[in-house]
């Protein structure tokens, strides 16, 4: 089961689409390393007449002879791979005789060696393909690059026809990747991987989930031990001041006022670096729902499960895993794991909520001290969830229902009807708990939909 590719079929149907149009594309797709990018597009290319080109560091020369290698492949045409055509003339050529998908992959290395390199696109599309019948597909993993090259001062801004943002898989696509593992251990590998298909692929069902951890991210050989720091030079010259405001958030510093208190730095840095990190979708920044947005009731958190463990738990246990303490990490990790897995089961309970209710608006609420796990609005009526990453006695379960019915009243949704659920691990007395009108779903409810 390993092989099998998962899920993706709005998007293999968006790009479907778009190539059987009968006009020029220009379509861009970007999304984190690793997320399935590359996967999706030789995918969604299966059965049309294609070119696939993956730019990579060598010069830019180089690329350029691999690219006429590759267009004198579609068109047919030896003379072509042999030319000094430079990339302009080329796409001049596969305006003129190509119809087909033409697939430019890892872009940002295009970038990179030829900053004029977007401006040569530019001009290719505009004298040579935007009335020939060619899909242009350009891809690539540096956020930062792919939306420069899609902002207001690219000159690619305004002439493309597509765009697709691929984001990680969802939790429910988990047990894809690993049937022989049950719903809690589906949920404790999202914990450390979020839906990242290169990540899922690495576990080994035939193992324990604990000895995949260990394996995949503890030591100093493990592949996603230094995985995270690579994403970050990725993106920025100088990571050091944004890990530390990653560790801050890792150990639970949220606001704008802790972070600027952890870190130690002036509040003009940190949000310069806020802002760099959620644009790279390291972190988003959140509101509470159904609270005005201010700065001082926003929190930052982060945007994937990778990071989140990776911050929490390799990071800080660097020198360790460094000098081989292996035994000290894992206990670790393990000791506090739990606690840990509160906040990635609420992320997960949240999606499962939009996906069963599909409420008009929601999400996560807090005020003045006061917290609710999920908080949803639909035809009139408030739905108040409490999130438990544990076993619930009969008379836990009240106890938390009463405490929410408590803190219901002081958040403003406009309506007076109020239902009130709760989503736990395990909940003992569930029938009584549902007779009395509540809403209460377990782990493999969030599995069944
Ligand atoms: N939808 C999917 N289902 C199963 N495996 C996938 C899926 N998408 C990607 N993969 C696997 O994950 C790995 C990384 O994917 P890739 O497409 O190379 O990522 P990217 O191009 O975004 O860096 C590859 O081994 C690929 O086969
Ligand atoms: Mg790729």
């Amino acid at each position: 089961m390993m092989q099998q590719f998962v899920d993706r079929e709005y998007e293999i149907k968006a790009l479907r689409r778009a190539f059987e149009s009968e006009r020029a594309e220009l379509i861009v797709v970007y999304g984190r390393r690793r997320v399935g990018k590359t996967a999706l597009i030789l995918k969604s290319v299966e059965g049309f007449r294609h070119l696939y080109f993956l730019a990579d560091e060598r010069s830019e020369g180089e690329n350029l002879a691999e690219f006429r290698k590759k267009v004198a492949e579609l068109l047919g045409d030896d003379v072509i791979a042999r030319s000094d055509l430079d990339w302009v003339e080329l796409f001049r050529l596969l305006g003129e005789r190509g119809k087909g998908v033409v697939v430019i992959d890892e872009l940002p290395y295009l970038v990179e060696g030829n900053p004029a390199f977007p401006s040569l696109l530019q001009k290719a599309w505009d004298l040579h393909l935007q009335n020939s019948r060619v899909k242009l597909v350009l891809v690539g993993s540096s956020i930062g690059i792919m939306e420069r090259l899609l902002g207001h001062k690219s000159p690619l801004y305004g002439r493309r026809t597509m765009q697709l943002d691929v984001k990680p898989l969802r939790y429910w696509h988990v047990g894809e990747f690993l049937q022989g593992y049950s719903p809690e251990d589906w949920l404790r590998v999202y914990g450390v991987t979020d839906g990242i298909p290169a990540y899922l692929r690495q576990f080994d069902e035939r193992l324990s989930f604990w000895e995949n951890v260990e394996r995949l991210f503890l030591q100093k050989e493990s592949p996603l031990y230094t995985e995270a720091e690579f994403l970050l030079r990725q993106e920025f010259r100088e990571p050091a001041r944004y890990f530390s405001i990653l560790k801050a958030i890792a150990f639970g510093k949220t606001s704008f006022g802790e972070i600027v208190n952890f870190t130690g730095f002036d509040r003009g840095t940190v949000s310069r670096y806020l802002d760099n990190l959620a644009r790279i979708r390291a972190i988003t920044k959140v509101h509470p729902a159904f609270e005005p947005e201010k700065r001082r009731n926003a929190r930052y958190e982060f945007a994937d499960n990778y990071f989140r463990f990776w911050f929490r738990f390799v990071y800080p246990n660097r020198e360790r895993i460094e000098r081989e303490l292996y035994g000290e990490v894992i206990e670790d990790v393990k000791v506090n794991f739990d606690h840990y897995m509160g906040r990635v089961f609420e992320t997960a309970a949240a999606d499962f909520l939009w996906r069963k209710f599909a409420f008009e608006r929601g999400g996560r609420w807090w005020s003045r001290g006061e917290e609710i796990d999920f908080v949803g609005l639909k035809k009139g009526k408030a739905y108040f969830f409490e999130v438990k990453w544990s076993k619930l006695t009969y008379h836990g379960a009240r106890e938390v229902l009463r405490s929410l019915e408590r803190k219901a009243r002081y958040v403003r949704t406009g309506t007076k009807e109020m239902l009130f659920g709760l989503i736990a691990r395990g909940v003992e007395g569930r029938k009584k708990l549902e007779e009395r009108g509540f809403l209460v779903f377990e782990l493999d409810d969030l599995f069944a939909l």
